[in-house]
């Protein structure tokens, strides 16, 4: 199994809309982000015309569309971005693979594209996620009570980062 991370097109966005409607997707990402058509397409464009500032992704597994995720730089001084809007598609699941994109992808940010921190938002229901997060090497920083409105509830966030330092270290070495 070969899984490879590279940038969304335009002839993904059915493939995403599928992926972010999903049943088994829809309830773990931020209520806020775009489902439709219209708004993915806009994120793939923003992808294209800006990419050392945002950037959506596609995960491929055996050159088949397995799932995405996302950056946005949120602090051009200090070298910091967001990750988050990770999602492997169901019949991809069990594998791992969310491991191993993410894994890539922090290499990508940190090691090719230079940046300092990245930081992610996890809600804090969401523990599979957040077993996924830790098992990758993001650190823990805190939790942001109350954080989000999710259903007509709140709900916490859990906060991690990850630091280029941490990768020199070897840590992620899998
Ligand atoms: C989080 C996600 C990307 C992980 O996908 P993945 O890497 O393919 O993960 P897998 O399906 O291989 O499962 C990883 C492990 O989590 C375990 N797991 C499954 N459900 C779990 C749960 N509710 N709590 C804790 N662990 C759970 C699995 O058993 C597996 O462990 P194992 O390999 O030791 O058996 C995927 O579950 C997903 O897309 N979830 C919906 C969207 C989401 O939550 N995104 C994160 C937003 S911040």
């Amino acid at each position: 199994m070969t899984t490879r991370i590279r940038r969304a097109r335009a002839d993904d966005v059915d493939f995403l809309v599928g992926l972010f409607t999903h049943e088994e997707v829809e309830p773990f990402l931020a209520a806020v982000r775009p489902r439709d058509h219209d708004g993915v397409r806009a994120l793939v464009d923003c992808s294209e015309r800006e990419p050392d500032v945002y950037g959506l992704f596609v995960v491929e597994v055996d050159d088949e569309p397995a799932g995405t995720m996302e950056f946005e730089v949120v602090n051009r001084r200090s070298s910091i971005a967001c990750v988050g809007g990770l999602a492997v598609h169901p019949r991809f699941r069990g594998r791992r693979v969310g491991d191993e994109a993410a894994r890539l992808f922090q290499r990508h940010l940190l090691l090719e594209v230079g940046l300092h921190r990245l930081q992610l938002e996890i809600y804090g229901f969401n523990e599979r996620a957040i077993a996924h997060a830790e098992r990758v090497g993001f650190v823990r920083e805190g939790v942001k009570r109350k954080a989000y409105r999710r259903d007509d509830e709140w709900v916490d966030s859990v906060m991690f980062a990850l630091l280029r330092e941490d990768l020199d270290r070897g840590e992620l070495v899998s």
